[in-house]
């Protein structure tokens, strides 16, 4: 067998499921078979090839998604490390290796960063090649769909452990997937009361069962008045932005306490607009932006909280589909009724 389904975006407004030659690996790289891809906001972007799919370097056609979990078959030319049969999950971020920042710990942020599923070809597809650096072999214990969507969950782990979550009351703003991962990582991180809030009840909803101690909706409560009085109108220590909403944004400075700490994972669409001195310098708030996982740091941490059953994300998976159903997860992701999609490329 020399072929494989694949989800290929063939041209701006055509993407479809269809037969591509499985590919091969060269030197540094290794071929999974693709067990669980997980369908993100990025991939809905790229079916919709909007403004932001149009600028960042994407060449059509190619095969979509960057989310996923597999076993290694095969290993180019000098790969060590990762060997056939391994589970593995990919880390989207594919750095240079010679860079100021791969030579300083922070090839995440690698200054010629490429990302696996948009600069190259991706894992919506049976097979998929990966640079080898970014195959992360991971424990038995964790299963291929909770495996596919460590990526993203590695985003929300790294901002609770950056903020220092234990005995802090925190605040999670978007209850995403991101978002809801950063509740799950908080509570087992140990965090004091989380608060999360969401526009959409049925996230909310999830945001509970991963247990946020309050979920809380800006369009029907005063979500400031409600943690001040929660929190002895200090405000609350730490602020995990995962919505993208300038508004949320803005707004949890007014319950941020002085001298909290903010940590920066959504994506507004827009600036913004803060009164710096009131907000920030005064305040002393710390504000970092967390873009992915530390590599690997984030990874060892991570799955060891997974391994030993201290972190639970399952409630996020809402739906599972066979990738040739890979339409209806779009469309399900879409009008909202799905959080996190997984699809199974070897099922019918
Ligand atoms: N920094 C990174 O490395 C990184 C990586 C991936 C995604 N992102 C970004 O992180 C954000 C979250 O990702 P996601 O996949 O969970 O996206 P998502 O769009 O599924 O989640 C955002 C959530 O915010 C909610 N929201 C909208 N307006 C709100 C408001 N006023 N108050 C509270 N919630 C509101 C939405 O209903 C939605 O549930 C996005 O902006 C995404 O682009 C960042
Ligand atoms: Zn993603
Ligand atoms: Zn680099």
């Amino acid at each position: 067998m020399s072929m494989m389904s694949a989800v290929v975006k063939k041209t701006a407004d055509q993407a479809e499921l269809t037969s591509m030659p499985i590919p091969k690996c060269g030197p540094g790289q290794v071929l999974i078979k693709v067990q669980s891809a997980a369908l993100c906001g990025t991939d809905m972007h790229i079916f919709e090839w909007n403004a932001w799919a149009r600028s960042v370097g994407i060449e059509l056609p190619y095969i979509m998604g960057h989310e996923c979990c597999g076993d290694v078959v095969a290993v180019g030319e000098g790969v060590c490390g990762v060997k056939v049969g391994d589970k593995v999950v990919g880390e989207t971020h594919i750095p240079c290796g010679h860079c100021y920042q791969c030579m300083n710990g922070e090839q995440h942020i690698c200054a010629n960063l490429k990302m696996f599923g948009i600069h190259t070809n991706g894992c919506f597809a049976q097979y998929a090649v990966i640079p080898a650096i970014c195959a992360r072999p991971i424990p038995g214990e964790i299963s291929h769909d909770i495996g596919a969507v460590m990526e993203p969950l590695g985003t929300a782990v790294r901002a609770a452990g950056e903020m220092q979550v234990a005995g802090a009351n925190v605040m999670v703003l978007g209850c995403g997937p991101i978002g809801l991962f950063a509740v799950a990582a908080a509570v087992s991180m140990g965090a004091a009361k989380i608060f999360a809030t969401d526009i959409s009840p049925a996230r909310l909803e999830i945001a509970q069962i991963m247990g946020a101690t309050q979920a809380l909706n800006p369009l029907t409560e005063d979500v400031a008045q409600i943690v001040l009085a929660k929190t002895g109108n200090f405000g609350v220590d730490v602020v995990i932005e995962a919505s993208g909403n300038v508004e949320a944004l803005k707004d949890s400075f007014r319950y941020l306490r002085k001298g909290g700490r903010m940590a920066l994972i959504g994506l507004p669409g827009k600036p913004i607009e803060l009164e710096l001195g009131r907000e920030i310098v005064f305040k002393e708030a710390k504000i970092i932006g967390i873009h992915g996982r530390k590599m690997f740091e984030t990874w060892t941490q991570m799955e060891n909280m997974l391994a030993s059953g201290k972190l639970d994300v399952s409630p996020v998976i809402t739906h599972t589909l066979p990738l040739n159903k890979w339409q209806q997860g779009v469309e399900l992701a879409k009008n909202g009724e799905a959080c996190k999609v997984i699809y199974h490329p070897w099922e019918d």
